[in-house]
């Protein structure tokens, strides 16, 4: 299990220390959520401040678009660090050209999927895919209530494609974790439950026991 911290629970006064922070805490990836205010209701950062803070850390930068025809910005996301790139299918109508272009750009590609909307929207690219990035919250915030029911769709995405990578985001924790993987997930995200611990080298550590006990 790879555990992906977000930095949407960090203190962004300081955000170059909480990823070298993380890093050494013992974190796989970092996940970085940029949100526009268009597709969902709240405003963080875009590709300037990955780029200022890409030095802190050498793990992979796993960027969640979480913004509307991320097509456009996709070349900027790249230069600026990012190494996997997830678009949401919902805020793009040509996911083709978007797939292309964060491979053209040198970053991995991934398909978001909102809780509503359904895996057999992405069947027709999951070859041409890394990942897919299930979500078990609405997109818009840290902190929200993990969606158990969503396990059905990591499961059916693992028996369509065993070799796609499979990710989960929202209200991950010690305890949500276990459905996790017992649904096929290999990467979790995790802002809440690693950055508001109290030691957030001890909660990656179990996260990474829970789910070898799931
Ligand atoms: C929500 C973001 C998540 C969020 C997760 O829109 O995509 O990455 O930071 O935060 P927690 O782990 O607190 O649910
Ligand atoms: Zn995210």
């Amino acid at each position: 299990m790879l555990i992906a911290p977000s930095i949407l629970a960090a203190d962004f006064s300081k955000l170059g220390e909480q990823i070298e922070m993380i890093t050494r805490a013992g974190a796989d990836w970092i996940h970085l959520d940029v949100m526009d205010g268009m597709f969902v209701p709240n405003i963080t950062f875009g590709a300037p401040v990955i780029r200022a803070v890409k030095s802190y850390s050498a793990l992979p930068f796993d960027v969640h678009l979480m913004i509307h025809n991320p097509k456009r910005y996709i070349a900027d996301f790249c230069k600026a660090g990012a190494d996997i790139i997830s678009f949401h299918i919902e805020a793009e109508e040509d996911v083709e050209g978007t797939i292309a272009a964060i491979e053209t750009g040198g970053a991995k590609p991934a398909i978001a999927i909102k809780p509503q909307t359904s895996v057999n929207q992405v069947l027709p690219y999951l070859d041409k895919l890394y990942m897919v990035l299930v979500m078990t919250v609405e997109p818009g915030f840290g902190g929200q209530s993990y969606m158990e029911h969503m396990m059905p769709k990591v499961a059916a995405l693992k028996q369509k494609a065993p070799h796609l990578l499979i990710q989960v985001d929202g209200g991950i924790d010690l305890k949500t974790i276990v459905p996790s993987v017992r649904a096929g997930v290999d990467v979790c995200v995790a802002g809440t439950s690693v950055f508001g611990a109290l030691n957030p080298q001890q909660m990656i550590t179990d996260l990474k026991l829970a789910a070898v006990g799931a």
